[in-house]
């Protein structure tokens, strides 16, 4: 991918800056994961195995950083950065399965049902969703915590996150035997992956970015602009992982590559190929960045995101 030397530059800090949002973020979901001899020691172990591996914290990131662009703070918002990393665990967790995708690896461990079993894998994810509830119900203004639960939950449901992992999974090869909407497949192929990437991915983005503006009382200005700025994210984020499993090396990644052909799935690259994939992922990142002009100063890390990662290896 590009090399130009003040991307690269920029780079380091996007890097330091998810790691301030690791070292805030992590202690809290390990606290969070301290459960009661209630729940069984396999279940909670498989949780802690999920919830803190070493991912990239792209997520709570997003809440952080809206929330700062809007004029909040991190503390007021820390409920909502950890329940959408609670959502994201549950759903790769479950992604993994072996009626899903599966995989043998995630972020660089076995992933769930192989380190543990699948009934466990399955609590697991369970468990993790209502825990990402429980923790935004715990934000000490009641009205504050309704309106991030209702946010959270359209984000995960059966018209985002779970019906795009359905049609995702309907559309591959492999599960050919699902039932799919062909002929929408058929007249419109990209039209349908941009749909099936926008919820089963970039719902959860968009989630997490309005949970911040929330938190910081922000205007109705600040959170269409920050909208636009997801919808965008959350696409290119998708492509370059895609492009990613086409082209990733499986070491820098943490997870296996190449398994998407090898399932027929429908991705940018095996639609549209590598060399426009790269090309729309960086346009819609530049979008993106536009998009956050009326923020100023206060979008930097925001912007920067949006660009590190089209260019990301991992
Ligand atoms: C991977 O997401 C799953 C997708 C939505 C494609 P990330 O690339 O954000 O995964 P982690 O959290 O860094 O492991
Ligand atoms: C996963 O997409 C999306 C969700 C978990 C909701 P992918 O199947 O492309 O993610 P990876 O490549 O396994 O991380
Ligand atoms: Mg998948
Ligand atoms: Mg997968
Ligand atoms: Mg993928």
């Amino acid at each position: 991918m590009a090399t130009q030397p003040a991307l690269v530059c920029d780079f380091s800090s996007v890097l330091l800056s998810l790691s301030r949002v690791r070292e805030f973020v992590d202690p809290l979901l390990a606290q969070a994961l301290e459960l009661s001899n209630d729940a069984p020691d396999r279940l909670a172990e498989a949780m802690r195995h999920s919830l803190l591996a070493p991912g990239k914290r792209l997520r709570p990131a997003l809440v952080l950083w809206s929330t700062v662009a809007c004029g909040g703070s991190w503390e007021f918002a820390k409920e909502a950065a950890m329940a959408v990393e609670m959502i994201h665990a549950y759903s790769l967790v479950h992604d993994d399965l072996p009626a899903m995708d599966d995989d043998d690896l995630r972020r660089g461990r076995p992933t769930c049902h192989r380190q543990f079993d699948e009934a466990t894998a399955i609590l697991c994810g369970d468990a993790l969703q209502a825990l990402a509830f429980e923790t935004l119900c715990q934000h000490a203004d009641p009205s504050m915590a309704g309106r991030w639960c209702a946010v959270l939950a359209r984000a995960a449901g059966a018209e985002a996150l779970c019906g795009g992992q359905a049609d995702d999974l309907a559309a591959e090869s492999k599960h050919a035997a699902l039932p799919v909407n062909m002929s929408a497949i058929e007249s419109d192929q990209l039209g349908w992956l941009e749909k099936i990437h926008r919820r089963k991915t970039g719902e959860l983005f968009c989630a997490s970015i309005e949970l911040g503006a929330i938190a910081a009382g922000a205007d109705t200005q600040h959170r269409e602009a920050l909208s636009t700025y997801a919808r965008s994210f959350g696409l290119a984020f998708q492509i370059a992982d895609d492009i990613l499993d086409a082209q990733g090396s499986e070491v820098t990644v943490g997870k296996r590559v190449g398994k998407d052909a090898d399932r027929g799935k429908l991705t940018f690259p095996s639609v549209i190929g590598i060399e426009k994939s790269l090309i729309r992922a960086e346009s819609l990142a530049q979008q993106a960045v536009l998009s956050l002009e009326c923020f100023g100063d206060r979008g930097t890390e925001l912007a920067m995101l949006a660009r590190w990662i089209v260019e990301r290896d991992h």
